[in-house]
């Protein structure tokens, strides 16, 4: 991201927060008749360039380098996870998947990612989420749109806000609140 217009290192720059996020347990669930609702709160590490880069760019558009848009730019990542805004916090998650830069107009990405949790009950499942993310708002809405392991079936949402932005490297984290929906009496047989 070393490379993004100036306009667009401002917007990332007048969007990041003020405060700091109160403490509070990283995972906490709770049940609702059938119902299993579980709150994720965590800071993703993307991590553009340094020793801990996890973002890598894997394609261009011929319009790319041009773009105000970064349009037709195309990231790898699998970002870090951690319980605080702080990367030496505990590890929870990975983040990994594909985003794409994908509007002419406004800057906007496709973001298809896997959180991967490694940590605490719900450790090796997956949440899917797949949106399209306008880089220019501060809040933004995600849906999750199903899960593996402990999130089978899950649907749910997420609000994720840019929390800091380091303009020397590009790395930024971003603070994540994921509230997924499982239903006990979904899961009829288990295993396969
Ligand atoms: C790299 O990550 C480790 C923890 O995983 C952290 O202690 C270190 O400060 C990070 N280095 C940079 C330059 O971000
Ligand atoms: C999570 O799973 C990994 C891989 O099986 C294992 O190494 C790790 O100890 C587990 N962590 C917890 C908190 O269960």
């Amino acid at each position: 991201m070393k490379n993004l217009p100036i306009a667009l290192m401002l917007i990332i720059s007048s969007l990041l927060a003020a405060a700091a996020a109160a403490p509070a347990p990283w995972v906490q669930t709770l049940t609702k008749g059938n119902k299993k609702i579980t709150k994720l709160h965590f800071y993703v590490h993307n991590h553009e360039s340094g020793p801990n880069t996890t973002v890598y760019r894997v394609a261009a558009a011929s319009i790319t380098s041009t773009s105000p848009t970064t349009f037709g730019r195309v990231n790898v990542l699998d970002d870090l996870v951690t319980a605080g805004p702080d990367i030496n916090t505990e590890p929870v998650a990975r983040v990994q998947g594909v985003v794409a830069y994908s509007d002419l107009h406004t800057v906007a990405i496709a973001m298809t990612v896997n959180f991967y949790i490694t940590a605490g009950e719900f450790n090796k499942s997956t949440l899917c989420v797949s949106v399209r993310l306008p880089l220019t708002e501060r809040l933004r809405e995600i849906p999750v749109i199903g899960g593996t392991g402990a999130f089978r079936l899950a649907r749910g949402y997420a609000v994720s806000t840019p929390y800091s932005f380091d303009f020397a490297t590009a790395n930024s984290v971003l603070e994540y609140t994921i509230y997924v929906i499982t239903r006990s009496n979904e899961i009829v047989w288990t295993g396969f």
